[in-house]
């Protein structure tokens, strides 16, 4: 007896359709399961076997033959163990075949018939909605992803047994609840917490408006890292596109655990000793590394210098493109990573090592021999560059309160909108990721203005990139301003923020 059943894999963070056959046949004992499927997928009948006798149902000892087709896609992972053993059900009559059509099943199932949850179950969801199913089971803990997807019953069973109550009695159990997606976020920290630095405040203002990558440069104890790690409280709330787009990422590297959508921009903080791999993505059947966690919202390399250069020149592409691609044994799956790059780091080896405290403790060849350990097309790619000096000692004991970072927002999220009005029907949401066209449509400058452009690109030997990056935070500038026109005091403004440029 031949039982079909549908479930679904992951490829990127795009989920297809497996179609699951399950042959029951006269034959000696025993089983074997086609499909290119991994040890995990492989091993899924011990664990069904073991489910199905502590539910009080026997495992047929006949000859078991599992196809999972696509044939010629690797299969890996334990989602796959809810519907065989459905397909082994429907062989035992304990639940109508029928009942299996119309629907995706997914989930892992543990020796005593619970199931546990999956990777990728808000991609397999959207796949059943544009592919028309009716419904889709998975495990409970995985409901609230699922349930984001409109136009689709949703099942969360806890166990075996409610999915066969489920499908034997139609109607016994009720779908979940549509989940709605709540952004209000509570950060633990503010920018009013920093003290002085107004202009590096300035600077994260500007980047977080036009999503522009930046690099800090500071003594230790400056606030570097405070200040990183505060900027997600500034930009601007994600829209439903973003945060499906963020929440599939997340759910592809099975990180949602009972968590619904992912709806604060991601803040990701690797440390510098992560390889390559972490960062872009890897694994036999890939995975999103920390550039796609970080998609949408900040990768924060915090004492940038100290980063394997190997690690540093495969960021090049993923800056640049907003996706990356990665290849394993003949499959290549694409991430997004449309994030911002924040990085921070010291003067120099000297102050980094504590042998200095000051940027007034490093010559300028130091200066330059930390700089050249970050690869300079890199830094090409950060649109702004700051220092962050020491606080004086005025500033850290007054009792003045900046400005809080909800007010920022507010300003931030407006320049944000004028973008989204400009870019509309474009796949561009900020000023940052705008290409030589719209370069050309969006950010003329007067014949002033230009004299300016010229004298700094000469004098500070910048490439065609860096020229191309400034106009791009000039146009953030402006829009901050609420002005139309680029004028050469937001251009100036915008060229200040090179200031690494002269060390290269
Ligand atoms: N501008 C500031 N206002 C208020 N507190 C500050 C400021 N700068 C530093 N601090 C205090 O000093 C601590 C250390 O700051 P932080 O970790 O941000 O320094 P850093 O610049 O990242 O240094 P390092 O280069 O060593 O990483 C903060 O947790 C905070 O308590
Ligand atoms: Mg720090």
């Amino acid at each position: 007896m031949l039982v079909k059943i549908h479930s679904a894999a992951l490829l990127g963070i795009e989920a297809y359709v497996v179609e699951i056959e399950v042959d029951v046949s006269l034959g000696l004992p025993g089983h074997v399961t086609v499909g290119l499927p991994d040890a995990a997928v492989r091993e899924s009948k011990e664990r069904i076997r073991a489910a199905l006798k502590n539910c009080g149902f026997e495992f047929p000892s006949r000859k078991l033959t599992i196809n999972l087709a696509p044939a010629d896609r690797r299969k890996e992972g334990s989602s796959f163990d809810l519907p065989i053993c459905l397909g082994l059900l429907a062989y035992l009559n304990v639940i109508p075949e029928e009942s299996l059509r119309g629907y995706l099943f997914l989930g892992e199932l543990a020796m005593d018939g619970r199931l546990k949850p999956v990777r990728g179950a808000l991609p397999a969801a959207l796949l059943a909605q544009r592919r028309g199913y009716q419904g889709i089971v998975v495990p409970r803990d995985n409901g609230k992803e699922a349930a984001l997807v409109r136009g689709l019953d949703v099942y969360g069973p806890e166990n075996l047994i409610q999915v066969i109550r489920l499908l034997s009695e139609p109607g016994s159990i009720s779908p979940w609840p549509k989940e709605e997606i709540i952004s209000a976020a509570n950060y633990d920290g503010d920018f009013k917490d920093v003290k002085g630095q107004m202009h590096v405040k300035r600077a994260l203002e500007v980047a977080a408006a036009g999503f522009h990558n930046i690099l800090m440069i500071g003594p230790p104890g400056a606030g570097k890292t405070m200040l990183a790690k505060r900027l997600p409280t500034i930009l601007p709330p994600m829209s439903f596109d973003e945060i499906i787009e963020v929440t599939q990422v997340y759910s592809a590297a099975g990180l949602l655990s009972d968590r619904g959508a992912v709806s604060v921009r991601p803040f990701r903080s690797p440390h510098h000793t992560i390889s390559d791999a972490g960062l872009i993505g890897g694994g036999i059947v890939p995975r999103p590394g920390e550039v796609s966690l970080a998609h949408n919202g900040v990768l924060f390399l915090d004492e940038l210098p100290e980063f394997r250069r190997r690690v540093l020149e495969d960021l090049r592409q993923p800056v640049e493109d907003g996706k990356v691609t990665v290849s394993r044994c003949s499959i290549s799956v694409s991430f997004p990573c449309a994030f911002m790059l924040v990085a921070a780091m010291n003067p120099c080896e000297d102050v980094f090592r504590g042998l200095g405290r000051a940027e007034t403790d490093c010559s300028e060849a130091q200066r330059s021999r930390y700089y050249s350990k970050i690869s300079g097309p890199l830094l090409d790619r950060i649109d702004i560059q700051v220092d962050v000096p020491a606080v004086k000692f005025r500033e850290i004991v007054s009792r003045e309160a900046g400005e809080s970072s909800s007010d920022i927002r507010e300003r931030v999220s407006r320049a944000r909108e004028k973008q989204m009005e400009r870019f509309k029907g474009k796949k561009i949401y900020a000023n940052a990721q705008m290409g030589p066209r719209e370069i050309k449509a969006y950010c003329t400058v007067g014949p002033e203005a230009q004299k300016l452009l010229e004298t700094a690109v000469t004098r500070l030997g910048l490439s065609a990139r860096a020229y191309d990056r400034i106009l791009k935070v000039a146009r953030t500038i402006a829009d901050l301003a609420g002005e139309e026109a680029i004028s050469t005091v937001h251009v100036s403004e915008a060229i200040q923020y090179r200031m690494m440029d002269r060390y290269y």
